[in-house]
């Protein structure tokens, strides 16, 4: 296991597109989620995409912690998603505070889908399936635009609510999240 190093905005592995894993049970694949794991932890944040430590490769892992559920539902444990697919499951779109491990001491307002359905493959190779709906969504779209070489300031539609943490805090007391 490893600590990895984190891109920040403007390394070009952040805007690719990532290509497919082709074996999810690679052994190569299970030292990058290892050391993704770790990496994440040591980050403190919620979910770590490939690119984001300089690989390219349609991987993210995240979890959801107990005390960032909403009402429906409970805490997601750490999940490794694998060429994930996302399909929105309304129209409904709020928008909230995120953060990114690849923008450190940022925060934004972003809009996203309520409520999605995301599909992929996990470690082992087999079929994941999930609905998601608030955090748990937001999480998983921001993860996943991080395979296409979206980050959130690309989401956003008001850039007077972009900037940093201490600051918007001061200013508006955002709720911090980092991704
Ligand atoms: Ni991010």
């Amino acid at each position: 296991m490893a600590l990895l190093k984190i891109a920040r905005m403007g390394t070009p592995v952040l805007a690719g597109v990532a290509r497919p894993v082709t074996d999810p049970t690679a052994p190569d694949i299970a030292r990058l989620v290892d050391d993704m794991r770790e990496t994440l932890a040591d980050s403190g944040g919620v979910g770590l995409a490939a690119p984001q430590v300089h690989v390219p490769l349609r991987l993210v892992i995240f979890h959801v912690p107990s005390n960032r559920t909403g009402e429906d539902e409970g805490a997601v444990p750490e999940t490794v998603l694998i060429n994930p697919v996302i399909t929105p499951l309304g129209e409904e779109r709020a928008e909230d505070w995120e953060g990114c491990l690849s923008l450190p001491g940022l925060t934004g307002r972003v809009s996203r889908f309520t409520h999605i359905r995301y599909e992929g493959l996990d470690l082992s190779g087999a079929p994941l399936s999930r609905e998601a709906r608030g955090f748990h969504a937001r999480v998983v779209q921001h993860e996943c635009d991080h395979l296409d070489g979206v980050l959130y300031p690309m989401r956003m539609s008001d850039m007077a609510e972009f900037g940093y943490v201490e600051e918007m805090r001061k200013a508006l007391a955002p709720r911090r999240g980092e991704e």
